[in-house]
């Protein structure tokens, strides 16, 4: 089968193609012909060697992917699934074989749940491992409900999600973006926007004069915006600093929660609870482009130059 990855570290040109043998169906197991597979930020950082350590006795190619729609083609028939569902899978990329850059995926039946009604296999792929997230990012906000958190970065496809499951859980949201996103943002259901930049935190105050009960950092601005967290407050970090940096200066009185979703892709209630929230609109899916999986490299420069609007896409 077709896979897209690379052997070594480095640039986006490192990413090919590779044919592998296709991956055989254990038990509890569902095979997924996939036929998108979302661009995530942290498929760059396996790419680039940021995360390479993870991958001590893992051989080569390295296959990226979190994040794949597509059509069962092999089940263990316990799972329920049966060739022919229309489904979306989430994979750690580094561990039993690679990611979702691949034309086939074996996953855990727990990992996998269906199409979002109304949606295609592109806009799916863009909803497990950042809808995941968010809802780590939620669990982490539990003894503050009904409080006002600010989320950074509201206009990537994590804070897009968080905003929205945030005014779902009864939180006042304080969000930034530049001008061009200010729309999208109070669509998506913010009750303020301030604009981005240096000045963020002193904007986010104006809002929360005490500051914010908790602040979501999806743009990893860390000192930059922690002045806007209160005394005592989260700040939910969403990169660890002890591998990105970054950390919080003791000098902020703020208490930091780092989500990490891996841990949760076998979380199937909550992978059903997406789809069902993303099949009645309470989720906003937004694929900025989609790809024929040969371009994985030209995604993963659109993706590092920034400004992608939604997700690009990997089409196999
Ligand atoms: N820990 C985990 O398990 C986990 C899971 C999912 C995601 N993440 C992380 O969460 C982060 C966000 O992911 P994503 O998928 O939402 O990425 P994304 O879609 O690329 O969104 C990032 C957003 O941040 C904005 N941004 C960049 N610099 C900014 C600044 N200085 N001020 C304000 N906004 C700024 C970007 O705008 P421009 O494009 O205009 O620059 C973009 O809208 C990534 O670092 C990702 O690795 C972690």
């Amino acid at each position: 089968m077709n896979v897209i990855g690379f052997n070594a570290p480095g640039g986006p040109e490192v990413l090919r193609a590779f044919d592998i043998a296709e991956p055989a169906v254990g038990p509890n197991q569902v095979r997924v012909r996939v036929l998108a597979a979302a661009v995530n930020p942290t498929d760059v950082v396996t790419r680039n060697g940021a995360i390479h350590w993870a991958y001590v006795g893992v051989e080569p190619p390295f296959i990226p992917g979190w994040d794949a729609a597509g059509i069962v083609d092999d089940a263990d028939p316990a799972t329920g699934y049966v060739p022919g569902d229309e489904v979306l899978a989430i994979k750690v990329p580094v561990i039993e074989g690679g990611g979702t850059y691949a034309e086939k995926v074996v996953v855990a039946a727990e990992s996998v749940t269906r199409l979002p009604r109304g949606h295609d296999f592109a806009a799916g792929s863009t909803v497990l491992m950042n809808g995941l997230t968010a809802l780590q990012v939620l669990d982490n906000l539990e003894d503050l409900a009904g409080g006002v958190i600010a989320v950074t970065g509201g206009a990537g496809v994590l804070g897009g999600y968080v905003i929205e499951l945030a005014k779902l859980n009864g939180f006042r949201v304080i969000a930034d973006a530049s001008a061009r996103d200010r729309s999208l943002l109070e669509t998506l259901g913010a009750d303020v926007v301030v604009d981005r930049g240096p000045d963020v935190a002193a904007h986010i105050r104006r809002h929360a004069p005490g500051g914010v009960d908790a602040l979501v950092d999806c743009a990893v601005l860390g000192n930059i915006v922690a002045p806007a967290v209160r005394a005592g407050g989260t700040y939910v970090a969403v990169r660890p600093a002890e591998v990105f940096g970054g950390a919080i200066d003791p000098e902020y009185d703020v208490k930091t929660e780092t989500v990490w979703v891996g841990p949760d892709i076998t979380r199937k209630p909550r992978l059903d609870y997406l789809s069902d929230l993303a099949s009645t609109g309470g989720l906003t899916l937004r694929v900025a482009r989609e790809l024929p999986a040969d371009d994985a490299s030209e995604a993963h420069r659109l993706l590092e130059q920034g400004g992608v609007r939604g997700r690009l896409v990997l089409r196999f």
